[in-house]
């Protein structure tokens, strides 16, 4: 414990259950003496677990589906009359493609299913910050951070549709951060998370043989949900207060990896005539 949050006030979307990775970065903040407030769909809040993280860090919670626009000017009202002024930091934590979960490919996709994973996955993003900074609802210098995946650059199969949101989720990051940063100094950002066994996560078609092959391409390994939250509030804290408008990798490394030894070793069993690897470490 660093104290790094002491005395920061946010809002925090996207915990369903204790594998999310909002989960970790919500305890995570606590213990590093942030208070916020809680958000999720009022299904989720059915379904998940939200009231259990809400009691553990002392939370209060509101709900709101981030694609409507009066749920977030209600979230945004109701966290600045619970804190009695304005917040210092938000997480963006929300994704969701109706074409992955029912198996759509990505050359037979459902349109109004696609307007709806880029409205759940990149447009919310916009629309918090809009409504945020229109009720004034952040301090300056305050931190903004959404959850994004390398298939924002690269194509990885299966993602689908999450692929184009994520790239979108991206640009708004560093259109939006122009203009915040500009008038309130107040920073964007994305972090690019390695494959996380969550329920979101779990969706992703492969997602066992793809943790797989990022754990043996990145030098440090994949990293969890948990050191996501570390991440994550070193960017809410006073101490990165220049970084904004980036893409950050968290990722132990495999967005700058080609192929590793320990790939090539697995790649190798499957040849017909595996090649001697041996000194090419
Ligand atoms: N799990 C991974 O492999 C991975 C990797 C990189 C980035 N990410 C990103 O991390 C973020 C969090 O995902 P997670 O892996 O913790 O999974 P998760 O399923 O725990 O979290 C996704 C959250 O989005 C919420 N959500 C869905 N629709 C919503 C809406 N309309 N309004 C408000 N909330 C809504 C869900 O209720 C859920 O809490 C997502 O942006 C995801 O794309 C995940």
């Amino acid at each position: 414990m660093y104290n790094l949050l002491k005395g920061k006030k946010g809002i925090i979307f996207g915990a369903l259950n204790d594998k999310s990775i909002a989960w970790k970065v919500a305890e995570k903040a606590h213990e590093e003496g942030a208070e916020f407030v809680l958000t999720n769909t009022p299904a989720s809040l059915r379904f998940g677990d939200l009231d259990v993280l809400a009691q553990k860090t002392g939370s209060k919670i509101v709900a709101a589906d981030a694609t409507n626009e009066k749920d977030l000017e209600n979230l945004i009202k109701e966290t600045m009359a619970h804190f009695g002024g304005k917040v210092d930091f938000i997480l963006h934590s929300v994704a969701m493609s109706l074409n992955v979960r029912k198996g759509k490919a990505y050359d037979d996709l459902n349109y109004a299913y696609f307007q709806k994973t880029i409205d759940i996955s990149a447009l919310s993003f916009h629309k918090v910050m809009q409504i945020a900074k229109k009720n004034e609802a952040i301090n300056d210098w305050g931190s903004i951070v959404a959850l994004s995946y390398i298939a924002a650059q690269r194509t990885l199969s299966g993602y689908n549709d999450m692929a184009d949101s994520k790239s979108m989720l991206e640009s708004i990051a560093r259109s939006f951060g122009y203009i915040y940063g500009r008038e309130k100094n107040v920073r964007i950002n994305t972090i690019s998370q390695s494959p996380t066994l969550t329920t979101a996560g779990s969706g992703v078609k492969g997602m066992e043989g793809l943790i797989d092959f990022t754990e043996r391409m990145s030098p440090l390994g994949n990293a969890s949900a948990q050191e996501c939250a570390d991440y994550c509030v070193t960017l809410f804290s006073d101490l990165t207060r220049k970084v904004t408008m980036q893409n950050l990798f968290h990722d132990g490394g495999f967005s700058s990896m080609g192929m590793s030894y320990r790939a090539m070793e697995m790649y190798n069993k499957s040849l017909d005539n595996p090649v001697d690897l041996s000194g090419m470490k």
